[in-house]
């Protein structure tokens, strides 16, 4: 039985979790669901922990953050392997996102360092003379951060890192389909010399996080995932601070002046269907300028088809398996009602159990579940607007607002993608999935509220506290 983590020490529940491969349902490990008795510890430790962890000096919190991000990278393949079991993304994708954990360690260890408030004049007004703000950014207390299954590692380091950056302790729970790759991270930082109760991971099924969620001993909550989960963590306690990174419908614009459409074809295949379309910033709605639609679609189909779809273990696997048959099941209904409703399937369209075919469908109206929710699965729709303008509107058309991609080489229309669209971020020059991992990365509309992104997750789980200080002579 595969441990998990109260308060840094190792532990096991009553109730076995079994953690099945999405691809052929094979048994890849056993963990346990924490009892309510452990899950009280782990609350009481983290509260008791909150003063030492924020006293911490930053050398220990930097050094502690950079031994994870090096211990991850020496045990970078079994981190990948287990990934890959328990999500099914490729291995080439679970390589990817392993390294980016390493980065975003790394990232947190250098925020760290650097963590050290500003310095505000006062004697801007006479009634002020000699007088100065210090102005430093305190833990609002411990943090439970509520992690997806799409990104077992860097989406629980975008919660763990920036908290231990800070002094917070932190709760994680991860997603119960993916459990083993964020008690894998436990026993890493469970190694590490920190105040006992700075770190817990615990397995605790979904319908048994409200107590969590509402315990006033973690007033920050971090949640990534589904829009109905989020909204019903924000109406449980309006008076938290809380963070939702709830997905979208990411759309790529091709406009009028970009010339490089096998590029733009290929990426757009390739991060549509990246992880089986399991990132909340997957290309899902594809816009190109009418004048390019004769050309772009056969590139962009033929793009589609070379992807190789299969067992995710293979390393030429490019796109494996949703993460369990009712999310397949679904996708294939949605594909089905966009066809009932006008829709052709340029390629794809298919299901076998977990597999679901890369999908391309055109001619869909925007109120069809692919266009209008997010789909979570590898399909993209195709549309042609007769305008750089009208594309923009598209994009917007949508209940979310996370990231979306703009090919242009033109500066001014980059300018007024930022300046018009609604969503956290513009990428230009490429598809909207691009991230890295220091960057502000969330979402407006039903996309959510609040920022990932080292820094963005370090003021956010932080308020500021002044200091002003008098009779100087400035
Ligand atoms: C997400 O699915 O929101 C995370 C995407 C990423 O980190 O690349």
């Amino acid at each position: 039985m595969i441990p998990f983590y109260v308060a840094g020490r190792p532990a096991s529940g009553t109730e076995s979790l079994t953690v099945r491969h999405p691809f052929d349902t094979e048994i890849v490990g056993e963990t346990s669901n924490a009892t309510p008795a452990q899950v009280e510890e782990a609350l009481a430790a983290a509260a008791a922990a909150a003063g030492p962890a924020s006293a911490l000096p930053a050398s220990a919190r930097a050094g502690a953050l950079d031994e994870i991000s090096v211990r991850i990278k020496r045990r970078a393949e079994e981190f990948s392997e287990l990934i890959t079991a328990e999500n099914g993304k490729p291995l080439k994708w679970a390589r990817a996102e392993v390294a980016r954990a390493v980065s975003t360690f790394r990232w947190a260890a250098e925020e760290a360092r650097r963590f050290s408030g500003e310095l505000q004049r006062l004697d801007t007004d006479p009634a002020a003379a000699g007088r100065i703000a210090l102005v430093r950014r305190v833990p609002r207390g411990p943090v439970l951060g509520i992690a997806p299954f799409n990104f077992p590692l860097n989406l629980v380091a975008h919660k763990v890192a920036p908290a231990l950056a800070v002094g917070a302790p932190i709760i994680v729970k991860p997603a119960p389909a993916t459990p083993l790759t964020a008690l894998l991270l436990g026993e890493i930082v469970s190694r590490l010399d920190l105040p006992a109760g700075t770190f817990s991971v615990l397995p605790v099924p979904n319908e048994r996080m409200a107590a969590l969620v509402a315990d006033p001993r973690l007033p920050v909550v971090s949640f990534t995932g589904s829009g109905p989960v989020g909204a019903q963590i924000r109406a449980a306690v309006p008076g938290k601070h809380v963070t939702l990174e709830l997905g979208g419908n990411a759309a790529a614009l091709v406009c009028e002046d970009w010339d490089d459409l096998d590029f733009a074809a290929q990426r757009i295949a390739t991060f549509s269907n990246y992880q089986a379309g399991q990132s909340c910033i997957a290309v899902q709605r594809v816009f190109v300028h009418r004048s390019h639609l004769a050309a772009f679609t056969p590139k962009l189909v033929a793009a589609v088809e070379a992807l190789r779809a299969g067992d995710p273990r293979d390393p030429l696997t490019d796109v494996g398996p949703v993460i369990d048959s009712r999310a397949a099941a679904r996708i294939e209904e949605w594909i089905g009602e966009a066809v009932t409703k006008g829709g052709r399937v340029l390629t794809g369209g298919t299901r076998s159990g977990t597999t679901v075919a890369p999908t391309v469908l055109t001619d869909v109206p925007a109120d069809a579940r692919v266009c209008a929710e997010e789909v979570f699965g590898p399909v993209l729709v195709l549309t042609a607007v007769d305008s750089d303008e009208a594309g923009f509107a598209a994009i917007d058309d949508s209940a979310f607002g996370l990231q979306a991609g703009v090919f242009t080489r033109r500066i001014d229309l980059a300018f007024a993608a930022h300046r018009r669209l609604r969503v956290g971020g513009v990428i230009i020059g490429d598809v909207p999935s691009f991230r890295a991992d220091q960057m502000p990365y969330g979402g407006v509309k039903a996309s959510g509220s609040g920022r990932e992104g080292v820094a963005s997750a370090m003021d956010d789980y932080t308020e500021p506290r002044v200091m002003v200080l008098t009779g100087l002579t400035l």
